[in-house]
């Protein structure tokens, strides 16, 4: 079969990475290119790691640096204290080889999708602006997207930042209301379901064994997302947002759907929520509400046992 085209919109960021690496090993997928944002860390520091993840996982395809700050409101300062200083932990000062696509993200991917019209998902794992971007810049762009699987929101749960708000939305909530707000498919992973696949740290150290060169990088970036969570929800365990998303592109029937239109507050107390929205002319999303935990940590444990494998066919070819 041939494999699903993908672009992913991402801001690298320790679930990023891992879900970066998901993709580059899962022979499901052809990860047409990456597109970056700031959120977890500055867009400049975003575009250097994902340059970076393919470098390390000697993986052809385009980084593209996008949007420096949210559409309207002011930057929120990245999450040094979830992912670290510099996205990967306490791993600075990574220097790639490669250089950036010369075009910004929203026209790269206005471009790129349009040559391959109807074919490619879009997967943004991080805030919302280069889609939006996207939108403003190319409105007919709708009909040119196979559909979006998009990491973000928190509609039947708690956010994450606040009580209303997942950090994606919050980080650009108007960007987050005008891309729910399009007509085209969206598949919503959001906290709903991220926040209940928590897998242990075992998980981690079981990948390292099977794939040491990219496995072994996750577990290793994974102690400071880990120590995190440990103060959060006081158990060593990875919450998996960004792996989701890219789960639910090739192992959908693990998640189940309700279609919701939908719409972001931007401003005010409840800055950054995602709620079901009153206006009946909006698209409506498929919101995932459920999941199949261990389903998702079994496929997600084979794929990326294959990573140092589908590495070393890379290299060899
Ligand atoms: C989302 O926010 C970021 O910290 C993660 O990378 C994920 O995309 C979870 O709320
Ligand atoms: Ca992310």
């Amino acid at each position: 079969m041939k494999a699903q085209k993908i672009i992913i919109d991402t801001d690298p960021g320790i679930d990023d990475a891992m879900a970066i690496h998901q993709a580059f090993a899962d022979s499901r997928l052809e990860v047409v290119g990456l597109t970056t944002i700031f959120g977890n860390v500055y867009v400049e520091q975003a575009t250097r790691n994902a340059l970076w993840l393919a470098e390390q996982a000697a993986y052809e395809c385009s980084v593209a640096g996008g949007a420096l700050t949210p559409l309207v409101q002011a930057m929120n300062t990245p999450a040094c204290f979830v992912h670290g200083e510099e996205g990967f932990g306490s791993l600075t000062d990574i220097q790639p080889s490669q250089k950036p696509d010369p075009r910004s993200a929203h026209i790269y991917l206005s471009e790129t999708i349009r040559e391959n019209s109807g074919e490619i998902i879009l997967c943004p794992v991080g805030p919302l602006t280069n889609i939006a971007k996207l939108l403003d810049y190319d409105p007919e762009i709708v009909n040119h997207v196979k559909k979006l699987v998009i990491m973000g929101g928190a509609v039947y749960v708690p956010g994450n930042v606040t009580s209303f708000a997942e950090a994606n939305f919050w980080n650009d909530p108007h960007a987050a209301d005008k891309v729910l707000g399009a007509d085209w498919h969206i598949d919503l992973i959001g906290l709903d379901v991220t926040a209940t696949i928590q897998f242990p740290s075992d998980v981690f150290s079981q990948i390292a064994k099977a794939s040491p060169r990219i496995g072994g990088f996750i577990y290793d970036i994974c102690e400071f997302y880990i120590a995190f969570y440990e103060k959060i929800v006081g158990k060593r365990v990875c919450l998996m947002h960004d792996p989701a998303a890219l789960l639910a592109i090739c192992d959908r029937d693990i998640f189940t759907f309700q279609n919701e239109p939908l719409s972001v507050i931007v401003e005010g107390e409840e800055v950054g929520n995602s709620i079901v929205s009153e206006n009946m002319l909006r698209r409506a999303v498929s919101v995932a509400v459920g999941v199949d935990v261990d389903a998702a940590k079994k496929r997600f444990m084979a794929i990326l046992a294959q990573a140092d494998t589908a590495f070393d066919k890379r290299v060899n070819s």
